[in-house]
Formats: structure tokens, sequence, C-alpha cells
């Protein structure tokens, strides 16, 4: 196919949004501005965002006593950052690149998922009276009755790495399904905690496929990327941890002073998540920029041509090859696309020489410890702020509070680290 032409599935004009990104070059996707909000602004209830929060400090006790290395309380929370550049004063960064336990934003989503999971078949199996403590589970009679259970999920090596690490911690089974585009390192660690690594031959829509017909022969639990309410729900729970932090910063967000998010995406259940439990904060005083590779762009794909339905991104030439392993997804979560989808303000596809270069001046100038696919957000700021001030979308004479959602990298071991810095 021609760089310039459209498949013929879809009209030129549709095609022209993603033309820059066919030819590896930075674009931007806006939301037309006069929609609004939709009816399915906030997919979640307060009830059910309410409830995740609750069942995270049930478990704080447990996830304390199995993760006593550091001097941890069992939260799992990240700092608000001042991040000092000067093309954007009063940048802030979300720093989920340093969640305990998995050193990325999949603490939250996928680990939130597990405690679900051993919730229930602890009341199940009897090993937990309703209104008991959770605390009973760190008992061996309990731990013996958990290891019999299986986790699957599938994974680019960070949600594998989130599940896979808290699962054997509770002496559960976890079988990590890996797509071609894991680092190696990220299947070491894997194996290091006694999870089975099974690799694929394919991108992360064929491991996820592979890992659920696996998890259906297996008679296991298992973690949908593409297809889960419980991930998105707790992604969600940060908004509210995010809105505590800017009221205690004295920032008020509102007409005038609206809140623009950039937010790295995959499949695109984090920054969904993410995304509904702001709305349903801050409505239309928030705007949710998504940011993708741009070899990877399947949500910017979904958005500009697909009219919200995830499409694969190989029907435009573009190869899912990207640094980023943890964003290198061919088509988005349906169920995403469908919660939320309407309400996603921007998508902008990012080059790997921007992410790069973001994770060198991230450490060089905060000491902030990025993977390339959690770096990517600051790499968003520039392309998206000159578009959207362009197109209106903000208004000239506001004062947006931007926060960039740093979203990996902590556990990056050392040699990882300095060859990313090696010019
Ligand atoms: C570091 C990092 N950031 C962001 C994401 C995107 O999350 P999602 O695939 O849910 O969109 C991932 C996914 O693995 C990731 O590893």
């Amino acid at each position: 196919m021609n760089d310039d032409q459209s498949p013929a599935a879809y009209p030129d004009d549709a095609f022209a949004a993603i033309a820059p990104l066919v030819r590896g070059e930075t674009a931007v996707w806006l939301r037309d501005p006069g929609l609004g909000l939709t009816v399915d602004a906030a997919p979640l209830s307060t009830d059910e965002i309410a409830e995740a929060r609750a069942r995270f400090i049930r478990f704080e006790p447990v996830l304390r006593a199995l993760f006593p290395d550091k001097d941890w309380d069992g939260q799992i929370r990240s700092d608000l950052a001042d991040y000092p550049m000067s093309s954007t004063p009063g940048l802030l960064v979300k720093c989920d690149h340093a969640l305990p336990m998995a050193g990325s934003v999949k603490a939250r989503g996928g680990v939130y998922e597990l405690l679900c999971y051993v919730e229930e078949l602890a009341l199940d199996r009897g090993l937990l009276g309703p209104g008991q403590s959770l605390e009973t589970l760190l008992a061996p009679a309990s731990l013996a009755v958990l290891e019999a259970h299986r986790i699957v999920v599938a994974s680019t090596g960070n949600l594998g790495f989130a599940i896979g690490r808290v699962a054997r911690a509770l002496g559960l089974q976890a079988e990590i399904h890996m797509s071609h585009d894991a680092k190696t390192w990220k299947k070491e660690r894997l194996r290091a905690i006694g999870a089975t690594v099974v690799e694929h031959d394919c991108d992360y829509t064929g491991a996820v496929a592979r890992a659920r017909q696996a998890a259906v022969a297996e008679d296991a639990y298992f973690i949908d990327d593409e297809d889960s309410r419980r991930l998105f729900v707790g992604y969600a729970v940060a908004a509210a941890e995010l809105a505590d932090q800017l009221s205690a910063r004295g920032l008020t967000i509102g007409p005038g002073r609206p809140l623009i998010v950039y937010l790295p995406c995959g499949v695109g259940g984090a920054p969904g998540g993410i995304t509904a439990g702001l709305k349903q904060i801050y409505g239309e005083h928030v705007l949710a920029v998504f940011v993708e590779p741009v070899a990877s762009p399947c949500v910017f794909a979904a958005l500009a041509v697909g009219q919200g339905r995830p499409i694969s991104i190989y029907e435009f030439g573009l190869t899912n090859d990207t640094i980023a392993d943890g964003l290198a997804v061919p088509s988005a979560s349906p169920f995403v696309m469908q919660a939320i989808g309407r309400n996603i303000d921007a998508v902008v596809g990012v080059t790997d020489q921007a992410m790069v270069d973001w994770v060198r001046r991230a450490w060089a100038q905060a000491e902030l410890r990025l993977e390339p696919s959690g770096a990517s957000g600051f790499a968003a700021l520039d392309p998206f702020n000159s578009r959207a001030r362009a197109a209106g979308v903000i208004d000239s004479d506001a004062k947006p509070v931007h926060v960039v959602w740093t979203t990996g990298g902590s556990l990056l071991p050392e040699a990882e680290f300095a060859a990313l810095l090696a010019p």
C-alpha cells in the first residue's frame, strides 16, 4: 500500500489523520470539542469505585506482611511531584513508575482484580468468614488452599509482573503468556519468582487470545486485559487519589483551570480506567490525552478511523514495532472503547526517539527512572498543546494544570537503564 492511500474500507479524510503515523511522524487526534460529555461519561458508579478503594484498604495489612522488605504501609499509592519545565510551568508528574511491588501502573488494575479473586475464593472455600480480617489468608492452612489455584494472564511484561508477583506471594500459581515484544529481562524476573512464562511468537492481541484459551482448558482464573471491568475499576481508584493530591496543593480544577492528564496507552485499560474516574470527579474540566507509539496507535486508529470501534493497525501498514514494549498493542480493548472511547479528548502518537529522549531528560533533570513506555506522556506535551491551543480546545486565557502520568520504570535493572541512557 502506498503511504498516502487509504485502505479501501476507510474514507480518505479519516485516513488523513493517521497518515503521518504511517510515515513514522508524530500526530495528534482531537475529539470534536463540541460533543461535550456523552451519556457514558462515567461508566462506573461512585459506589463501584468506593468499593474498590475499600478493598484496597482491607488488603493493606496483607500486602504489607507479604512485602515487608521496605518501609511500606501497604498502600498502592504514588507521589504527585513537581517537574521543572520552562515551556510548561507548574507541570506535575504522577509517579506510578514507582508504585510499590510492581514499579508500574499495573499495580493498580492488575493487582486489584487479583485481590477480588482471592477474596472471593477465600470466602467460597471458607478460609474467611464474613467481616473477618483478611490477614487470616496469611495462615499456612489458607496459603495451602490458594496454592492449588492458578491465575492466567497475557502481558507484554508489566501486567504479568504485577499480577505474578502478588499472586506468587499469596502462594497462587501464575501463568503469564507473553507476546514477542516482551523483553527478555521481564521474562527472567517472572521465572525468578516462580511464575510460569509461556512465550508466544505473536503480538499482544494474539497472546491474549491464546491465554484465554489456555485458561479455559485449565479451569484457571483468567484476567482478561481486553475485557475486564475489574481491571478498569482498579485503575479508576487512582483518580480520587490524584484529586486529593491536587486539593492538598490548593489547586481547584474548574472553569479557567482545566486538568490535562497525559496517559500512556497500550490496550487502553489503564488510561481508560483513570479517565473514567477523573471524568466522574471533574466532568468536562478534565482533558484525557492518551499517548501511543507511532507504530502502535490502536486507540488513535479506533477513534480517528474506526468510529470508536477497535481496528487493527496493520490495516494501515503500521508495524507495531516499538521500543515501548508496554504499549505495543495492535488493537484496542473493545471493553474500554465501549466504556470510555467517546470521552477520550485526544490521542497523540509519539516517536520512539522522543520517548528515549524523555527517558534521558527525566533522569537528568529530575532523577525519574523511567522506561520508554512510562516516559511517553512527556513526549505528548508540546504536540498536544500546540494543536489544542490552535484548535481552541484550550481557551487562550486558561491556566491548565498539566499532569504527566509516568507509568513504569523504577524496577528497570541497572544494565537495561544504562543502555537506554547511553548515547
Ligand atoms: C509502563 C506501561 N504504561 C502504560 C501501559 C498501558 O496500559 P494499558 O495496556 O492498560 O493501556 C502499560 C501496559 O502494559 C505499561 O506497561
